[in-house]
């Protein structure tokens, strides 16, 4: 049997990996600044990380959720106190496109309502329900095309709320800075006014924070810079540092009903081993206010930079858009820098480190920019 192609694929194997470099199998060192879409979060093979796992596999590497789990309880009480929301539930699943559906599932229930707004540039996973809010027509199969999702501009307010009035909307999707259209901030005010109409109107508020959440941005959840509260917040990627895991953030006013949600692989032990030793290295080595530190470094060393037509981001998620003319290096970047960095469109280039990455790698990137 062979593989299933449908990935555009570099002409690389990386075989190892420690903090943010990686070995191919002809032993080519690379410079990680993509974390394989923003998944490595605190290192390649982190010895914290690697231990714990290690540990659980020995220990019991996996029961159903039909059992009591304590280091699935000792993870949400560790993800409510770093991430600022302790009075919050966790739902656990095993994808980002997962934590969406579940996300969405959830407001319809709690609204009784099926309507979603998403916004246009959107993308919140590929999976049947969710792809039907995701921008992107390319990706949804007739089977998936939905009624039931109106895409609206970023950052018009009043759209949003005209949209609302008609009073069938379960909720509103955003993401808490959009990844794949190229690091695409939604304004603060947006924000606040998102969280104000879908109170006003009983629609639920779902901010996706897949990409954006889990300090990169330098707070621990993008939307924190808005100072607001979502009913509902997904997380994946950065959670496990590679290990499969997701989950939904969930406030306090939506009360799980048995049989509501459920999984079989969601929340089990060798995931909360990991998600937990991912949480622990966060908090020891202080990488969320050093994400916040080295974003304001990568910010300011290429803001003169003339290749470049827009920067964008906050904190470790940051997009380079590149003068049409300067798009070539983009590839460049990898085929003769050996620094892997991710893209978007032709000529942005998004970079997505792992949150232990230094300042002196982070200049190689900005050198080869600015040279
Ligand atoms: C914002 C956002 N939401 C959801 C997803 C889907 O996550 P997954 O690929 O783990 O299903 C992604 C993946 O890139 C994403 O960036």
């Amino acid at each position: 049997m062979k593989n299933f192609e449908v990935y555009n694929q570099w002409n690389i194997e990386p075989v190892r990996g420690s903090g943010c470099k990686l070995w191919d199998k002809n032993g080519v060192e690379y410079l990680d600044l993509y974390g394989g879409h923003a998944v490595i979060s605190i290192g390649h093979a982190h010895p914290h990380y690697v231990a714990a796992i290690t540990q659980q596999l020995h220990d019991l590497a996996f029961y159903s959720n039909a059992v009591q789990c304590g280091l699935r309880d000792r993870l949400a009480e560790k993800l409510g106190a770093i991430s600022g929301y302790p009075h919050y539930r966790l739902f656990l699943c095993n994808s980002g496109a997962e934590a969406n559906e579940n996300a969405i599932k959830l407001a319809s229930f709690h609204t009784g309502k099926k309507k979603l707004i998403a916004f246009k540039g959107a993308f919140h996973g590929r999976t049947s329900g969710v792809v039907t809010a995701t921008d992107n027509p390319s990706i949804i199969a007739p089977y998936n095309e939905s009624p039931n999702v109106v895409f609206l501009p970023l950052n018009d307010s009043a759209l949003v709320e005209k949209e609302l009035a008609a009073g069938d909307v379960a909720g509103v999707i955003i993401e808490g800075i959009q990844g794949v259209a190229g690091i695409v901030l939604p304004t603060d005010g947006f924000l606040q006014d998102l969280r104000e109409l879908c109170s006003k109107y009983g629609a639920t508020l779902i901010v996706d924070e897949v990409q954006s959440g889990y300090g990169r941005t330098g707070k621990f959840f993008a939307h924190q810079y808005a100072a607001i509260e979502p009913d509902l917040i997904t997380v994946a990627k950065g959670m496990g540092n590679g290990f499969p895991v997701s989950g939904v953030l969930i406030a306090p006013h939506i009360e799980p009903v048995k049989g509501m949600l459920g999984t079989t692989f969601g929340g089990n032990h060798l995931a909360c081993a990991a998600a937990l030793a991912v949480l622990d290295v966060i908090e020891k080595e202080n990488l969320i206010d050093k994400a916040a530190a080295l974003g304001n470094y990568v910010m300011s060393s290429l803001k003169n930079a003339t290749v470049i037509r827009e920067l964008r981001g906050r904190g470790l998620m940051i997009g380079v858009e590149l003068h049409p003319e300067h798009a070539a290096l983009r590839t460049k970047m990898l085929s003769e820098h050996k620094i892997f960095t991710g893209s978007a469109g032709a000529n942005v280039i998004r970079l997505l480190p792992p949150l232990t990455v230094t300042e002196q790698e982070l200049q190689r990137f900005v050198q080869v920019i600015n040279e």
